[in-house]
């Protein structure tokens, strides 16, 4: 069982990576802005309060989205492993893996800066239905504006305007980046042995991939 978490800022291309990492190795890839996504098409009280939340860039509350990730690892018995993209952002949801005794082989931070990241999604289109991401310089449809597999129109994420981005990135260096800490304490104490690896997210997505998959050995 390989079970990898991918993390870094919003934009950073976890869901990219995540995407070819799935194909590649068989895994099962969990995205929790995917899920909140999902419920909020398929207009779900869940995906009433996450929405709420979602729009200003802000997380939603920790008991909420551990419910929701531990309900779709359930989902997944015969799993030969998993890839958590966006999930844990904050150190409960690190702890609620530990309690949940989901053991990590990988923890992967994808890391790119800041001003980097703002261009990124602002160029953003997604697949609403299946989360396909594209970016209209960097990773292009076939046909301008469209979905590759389905023909259907790409959109632009509400979460994805300046302002929001900005929040994003600051809820990112409060909440998130101290993850790092928390992995590197948890394999110092012997309790699990998570490899971390920073690898830089710049560059064409074939050569962020090698990155990560030389990480997996
Ligand atoms: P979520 O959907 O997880 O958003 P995020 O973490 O902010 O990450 P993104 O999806 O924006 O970016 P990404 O790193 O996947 O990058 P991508 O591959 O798309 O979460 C959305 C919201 O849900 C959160 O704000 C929060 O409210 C809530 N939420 C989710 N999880 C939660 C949790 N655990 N707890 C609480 N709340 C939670 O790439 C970005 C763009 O760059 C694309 O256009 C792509 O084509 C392009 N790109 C990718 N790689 C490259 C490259 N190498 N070079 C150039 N362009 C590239």
């Amino acid at each position: 069982m390989k079970n990898i978490i991918l993390f870094g800022k919003p934009g950073a291309g976890k869901g990219t990576q995540a995407a070819l990492l799935r194909d590649a190795f068989q895994l099962v890839h969990i995205s929790t802005g995917d899920l909140f996504r999902y419920n909020i098409g398929n207009n779900t009280s869940l995906g009433a309060l996450a929405k709420s939340y979602m729009d200003q860039g802000d997380l939603v509350p920790d008991e909420v989205t551990i419910k929701m990730l531990e309900a779709e690892v359930d989902a997944n018995p015969d799993a030969g492993g998993f890839i958590f993209d966006g999930f844990p952002r904050t150190i409960p949801q690190a702890q609620a893996l530990v309690d949940a005794d989901i053991d990590i082989q990988y923890v992967i931070e994808i890391s790119v800066d800041d001003d980097e990241i703002v261009s990124r999604l602002s160029g953003r289109r997604v697949h609403e239905s299946s989360g396909r991401v594209y970016h209209v310089e960097h990773n292009p449809p076939q046909k301008f504006g469209v979905d590759d597999e389905t023909g259907e129109p790409l959109i632009q994420r509400e979460d994805d305007q300046e302002s929001t981005v900005r929040n994003r990135l600051s809820i990112y260096h409060q909440q998130t980046k101290p993850l790092v800490n928390f992995y590197t304490d948890l394999a110092a104490s012997g309790q699990l042995t998570p490899i971390f690896a920073s690898i830089d997210g710049l560059g064409l997505l074939a050569d962020v991939q090698s990155r990560i998959v030389s990480v997996l050995g």
